[in-house]
């Protein structure tokens, strides 16, 4: 009796143990999908995307049923996402974009195709690496949020994102003639370039975006990667800048962002102070405008091996070219292709992007300054200082005065002899 009794007494504790540890067991997962869920739910919130107010996404289905995916985006979506970023799903994209037939090109971030949305509207969807890191998907996450809240007649519009697990990608306004990179440094034979003209109006648009970008945005976005390939080209081959992949939104009043995690943009297009473990500003972006400037001005690279050595770097054979007065060799193919107003152009673009090259970010010019100085009819100043004055292993550069001086060092004394570069370009 007294045994029988312990084994019931046995076997129901065993049976509340079990009981309590299924239903612990069953209270942790249901608390961890709560914690998962509140965190994401904050993730999409911190940039400024609520997913209950976007439209559901279907979910996932077989290929053969696929056909109806995109019907249910009808031409109300396409007035939808004119509004805002709306979320797309996996079966959606790979419907619009005919199990991604035609590819427009190909970045750091991943390859880009060409999509249509019911109604007619062509897009872009940048596909990215779908085993993307944390980081990456932070950058995915700041790139929907930065872009989403943007509107400018020259930047790329943001019409909407995928999010699933299978398929993070971004959908944008397709661009149809690509990007400047090709008219400037690929065409064929055969094929017209776009002439100065219109390569200045490209130079004025883009320099609008960014001012755009940096002082009339709610908040102060830095773009980090102002180059060629972002500056896309529509139809009219009117500009609008894109890629805001490394952008970060910053505040207004704070005017410094220390970078961690090493240097960001593309070498050659990149401010020095990028590489360096320094305060970062807007004025990097003001930087790359510059030498996006230059190539426009060149319409070639602006590093190029294999020429002769003086012109293999092109900003500094135009500093030369001017310092020696000789502004009629910069200029020259400017006015081959658009007369004396194209020099005229041609030379106000070259004094525009000497300042924004300037080695201290405090030397280089605003956006705004920019387009005012690029839009002005009247004479522009050239910097008094080569903005490659540091590449010159006897040239210091003094950082205390308001403007920049030289001092050359003098070997032969061991002193300093502070010299004015005083070469105004007229
Ligand atoms: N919205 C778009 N419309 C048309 N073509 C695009 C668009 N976005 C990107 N592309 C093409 O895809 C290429 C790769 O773009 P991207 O991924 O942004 O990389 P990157 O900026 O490094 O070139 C671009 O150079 C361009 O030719
Ligand atoms: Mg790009």
């Amino acid at each position: 009796m007294s045994s029988s009794s312990s084994d019931v007494i046995s076997g129901g504790s065993i049976a509340v143990a079990i009981v309590s540890v299924i239903t612990g067991g069953i209270v942790v997962i249901v608390v961890a999908i709560l914690i998962y869920k509140c965190c994401k739910l904050r993730m999409w919130r911190k940039y400024g995307l609520s997913p209950p107010e976007l439209p559901a996404s279907p979910p996932p289905r077989p290929r053969s049923d696929d056909d109806h995916a995109v019907a249910a985006l009808t031409t109300t979506t396409v007035d939808v996402i004119k509004e805002r970023p709306v979320r797309f799903s996996s079966p959606q994209l790979r419907e619009m974009t005919g199990d991604y037939a035609e590819r427009l090109g190909a970045g750091g971030f991943g390859v880009v195709y060409k999509g249509q949305i019911p109604g007619g509207l062509a897009v872009a969807v940048k596909v990215l690496g779908s085993d993307m890191g944390r980081r990456a998907e932070e950058q995915f996450m700041v790139e929907i949020g930065t872009i989403g809240r943007t509107s400018h007649v020259n930047l790329v519009m943001l019409y909407g994102f995928c999010f699933d697990a299978d398929l993070k990608a971004l959908v944008y306004e397709c661009m149809p003639k690509g990007s400047l990179e090709r008219y400037l440094f690929f065409l064929d034979e055969q094929e017209q370039g776009l002439g100065f003209h219109k390569l200045f109006r490209i130079a004025v648009g883009t320099a609008k975006a960014i001012r755009y970008l940096h002082d009339e945005c709610a908040r102060r976005i830095i773009h980090y990667d102002i180059k060629p390939g972002n500056v896309l080209l529509d139809e009219e081959l009117e500009p609008k800048v894109g890629d805001f992949g490394l952008a970060r939104l910053c505040d207004r009043e704070k005017t410094h962002l220390t970078m961690t995690g090493g240097g960001r943009g593309t070498p050659g297009y990149a401010a020095p102070e990028l590489w360096k473990p320094v305060p970062v500003t807007h004025k990097c972006d003001v930087y790359s405008y510059g030498m996006l400037l230059f190539e426009i001005l060149g319409q070639r690279r602006n590093y190029m091996h294999g020429m002769e050595s003086q012109e293999q770097w092109y900003p500094r054979w135009v500093w030369q070219r001017l310092e020696h007065g000789e502004t009629e060799a910069v200029v020259a193919r400017a006015r081959a292709q658009g007369g004396a107003a194209a020099a005229d152009k041609a030379e106000r673009m070259c004094t525009v992007a000497l300042w924004c090259v300037q080695y201290r970010p405090e030397d280089r010019p605003s956006m705004a300054s920019v387009v005012q100085m690029l839009e002005a009819h009247d004479h522009v100043a050239a910097p008094t200082v080569s903005p490659f004055a540091h590449l010159d292993p006897q040239v210091i550069i003094t950082t205390s005065s308001s403007s920049s001086s030289l001092l050359h060092t003098d070997d032969t004394t061991g002193g300093t002899t502070s010299t004015h570069i005083s070469h105004h370009i007229t």
